[in-house]
């Protein structure tokens, strides 16, 4: 492999930026390299984004480092650049640090053997698997969905599929069968990997069998179920599909040759809510998603060599494959992968793991903070957090009272606190302190990274200059790993993300610039609600509790929630009248724990005998919200409405707030 293979292209323009920031060190250590590094990637975001990426390992060099079209879009970053990923996470720190951990694997139960992997056994699994997959036909572009716990293999199995250039879809393993199906027969996977059951906490889960139900919906695509023995429970057999792990893997020669991948071509789908209609699955690519995770990865959490990174999200969603997975691999660190959850067997478990394994970066959501307060600082207090040297938080805004107990009682006063706001689709951190270089500021989400150009426009589209503002954030300029389509659906991309207002990318998030330019997320400005950190569009919850046979229409809504942030509530119009309220949503539970899974249950649900419409038929959403809310400031203009006397109803019957 060249090592060097970048120097052929800076033949071009870019080659005297190339020489100016030769001298600039990826890693950003104080104000004056911030703004440095900011400017630089402004002024030539070409030359800018070539120099870092430069450090990778590449197969051949890129033929251009950026096109794009915000019309399209068509975004494609260091296009006609081989390489693998998976050679960057693994084969280049093998000489370097082959004995150093890459994964530290904390069981759910605290008693368990703890199991780590360095970076060459890392290595040698991957490439087992990989050839376990190869084995089973899988081939460059097949797709492989993943419905597992949190445990090394899920990884593993990630790091195979990318190494030969199979595209991984990872489901996450609280959504319900239907949810997994839809998902196997939208990406037409070829294969499924699970584990036969799933320890969380108490719970024991048969996720083998949530796999069954789900490919007896009509997944012809399927030809294998591939499945880790885990607990060693018994499990249903489908002979000829249903083939064990160990019998796959274990035997298969322990190098594989990487897949000679183009930087735009893909890495992983991973499906993501909006605000109408099924998930969708976004893409993520190659070249540009491996060089954005790993900059920002460095430095958001100034990972240095031998600290210990811990991040408690799941795989299943964005944040674990890009700041569990591939940023802290990229980057040659050690990531504390945990299976279980925050409050087994004690409230103390995070803090029991930080001091267990010395964790020097932790990473969590303000949700998990927020529970974690409500029961009390003394699982706290006692543990030896003297580690930590920078908290995280992502997901969700997080409140200024949340944020100082982590600061206070986590970081003992003086750890700063990372606030980084993101989404699936920017497959990266966009906007976050750098600790100990830029400001932090309780609520805010602060500063861009560099390459970064946030904006807000007002709902015209009109950029709002200056500082002290309020709108909705978009970016003006393509950074490496964001999305480049939705899988199967381009014009589902452009309309969602592109259309909006014009040339830019849209977000979905509303924010505020204050009088420094910190910015901070005020949150989704559509019809997407956030709870727990999880992301949830109401038309899907609606489109699951109209499965109910005696529902004739809801409507479903965001309201604040002292733990979760958002709660989801329900109003719901029934064809006859209901005689056991209880016994009703129950079952309304159940058909949105069977169509989605768990985390889409409504805290709240109303029985309403009409919904407030315009006279086109549009429900409005903001009364609802403002009932929803026990907001009493008046339901503002209802003279548009065809029935302006249902908000009387509905608000007479409302249901108070959640406590808990
Ligand atoms: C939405 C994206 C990014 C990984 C996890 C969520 C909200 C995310 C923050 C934050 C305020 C935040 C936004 C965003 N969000 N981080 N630090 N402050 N809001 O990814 O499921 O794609 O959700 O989460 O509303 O649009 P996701």
């Amino acid at each position: 492999m060249d090592s060097s293979p970048v120097k052929s292209t800076f033949g071009k323009a870019e080659y005297r930026v190339q020489d100016k920031l030769k001298t600039m060190n990826p890693l950003i250590q104080t104000r004056a390299d911030y703004d440095l590094a900011y400017q630089k990637s402004v002024e030539d975001p070409e030359g800018f984004w070539a120099e870092l990426a430069s450090t990778f390992e590449w197969k051949k060099p890129w033929d251009s480092v950026l096109k794009w079209d915000f019309i399209k879009p068509d975004i494609q970053w260091f296009a006609g650049g081989k390489l693998n990923i998976t050679e960057n996470c693994l084969d280049r720190h093998l000489a370097t640090r082959g004995d150093q951990t890459a994964i530290l694997w904390e069981p759910n139960d605290p008693n368990a053997e703890v199991r780590r992997y360095t970076y060459r056994d890392l290595y040698h699994e991957v490439c087992k698997t990989a050839n376990s997959l190869k084995a089973l036909g899988v081939k460059k572009g097949d797709r492989i969905c993943f419905y597992m716990p949190m445990v090394p293999e899920l990884a593993i199995a990630v790091l195979a599929c990318a190494r030969i250039g199979a595209v991984h879809s990872v489901v996450f393993a609280g959504f319900s069968a239907n949810a997994l199906a839809d998902r196997v027969k939208d990406a037409a996977c070829k294969v499924v990997i699970c584990s036969d059951y799933n320890d969380r906490g108490s719970k024991h889960i048969p996720v083998k069998e949530v796999v069954d139900q789900a490919l007896a919906m009509d997944c012809d695509c399927v030809e294998h179920v591939l499945v880790l023995k885990h607990t060693g429970d018994p499990v249903q057999w489908t002979e000829g599909r249903d083939l064990w792990w160990h019998d796959q893997v274990d035997h298969q020669p322990d190098t594989c040759p990487a897949e000679v991948m183009d930087s735009e071509d893909m890495l992983f789908i991973l499906y993501t809510s909006g605000s109408t209609g099924k998930p969708k699955g976004v893409v993520h690519t190659c070249g540009g998603y491996m060089v954005f995770t790993w900059y920002s990865f460095l430095n958001v959490f100034q990972y240095q060599d031998n600290d210990v990174y811990f991040c408690t999200a799941d795989i299943g969603w964005i944040t674990g494959h890009s700041y569990i997975v591939y940023g802290p691999l990229l980057a040659g660190a050690t990531t504390l992968m945990f299976e279980g959850v925050p409050t087994y067997p004690t409230p103390s478990r995070f803090w029991d793991i930080v001091d267990k394994h010395k964790v020097n970066q932790f990473y969590t959501a303000p949700t998990a903070i927020r529970a974690l307060m409500a029961m009390g600082e003394e699982w706290v207090t006692g543990h030896d957090l003297s580690s930590l040297k920078v908290l995280g938080s992502v997901g969700e805004p997080i409140n200024e009272e949340a944020w100082k107990w982590y600061h206070d009682h986590v970081g003992r006063g003086t750890v700063p606190i990372v606030d980084t706001w993101w989404q699936t689709e920017t497959g990266g951190i966009l906007i976050s302190p750098l600790p100990n270089v830029t400001p932090m500021k309780p609520c805010y989400a602060t500063l861009p990274l560099p390459g970064i150009q946030p904006c807000l426009v007002n709902s015209s589209g009109e950029e709002i200059e200056g500082n002290d503002v309020e709108g909705l954030l978009c970016m003006k300029f393509p950074w490496p790993s964001i999305l480049r389509t939705t899988y199967g659906d381009h014009e589902r991309c452009r309309t969602t993300y592109f259309s909006m207002y014009k040339g830019m990318y849209f977000t979905g998030d509303g924010a505020r610039r204050d009088a420094d330019g910190l910015y901070r997320i005020i949150g989704r400005v559509d019809d997407v609600i956030n709870v727990s950190g999880h992301r949830i569009g109401t038309a899907e919850v609606e489109n699951a509790i109209n499965c109910h046979p005696d529902v004739v229409e809801s409507a479903v809504v965001g309201y604040p929630h002292p733990i979760k942030g958002q709660g989801i509530y329900a109003y719901v119009i029934t064809q006859h009248e209901v005689k056991d309220e209880a016994a009703f949503r129950k079952e309304v539970l159940q058909v949105v724990t069977k169509e989605i899974g768990p985390i889409a249950k409504p805290d709240q649900i109303q029985l309403v005998t009409g919904l407030p419409k315009t006279r086109s038929g549009k429900i409005m959403r903001r009364i609802l919200r403002k009932i929803a809310s026990a907001d009493t400031s008046g339901m503002g203009d209802t003279s548009t409405l065809l029935n302006p006397e249902i908000v009387d109803e509905i608000k007479a019957g409302a249901l108070a707030p959640t406590k808990s």
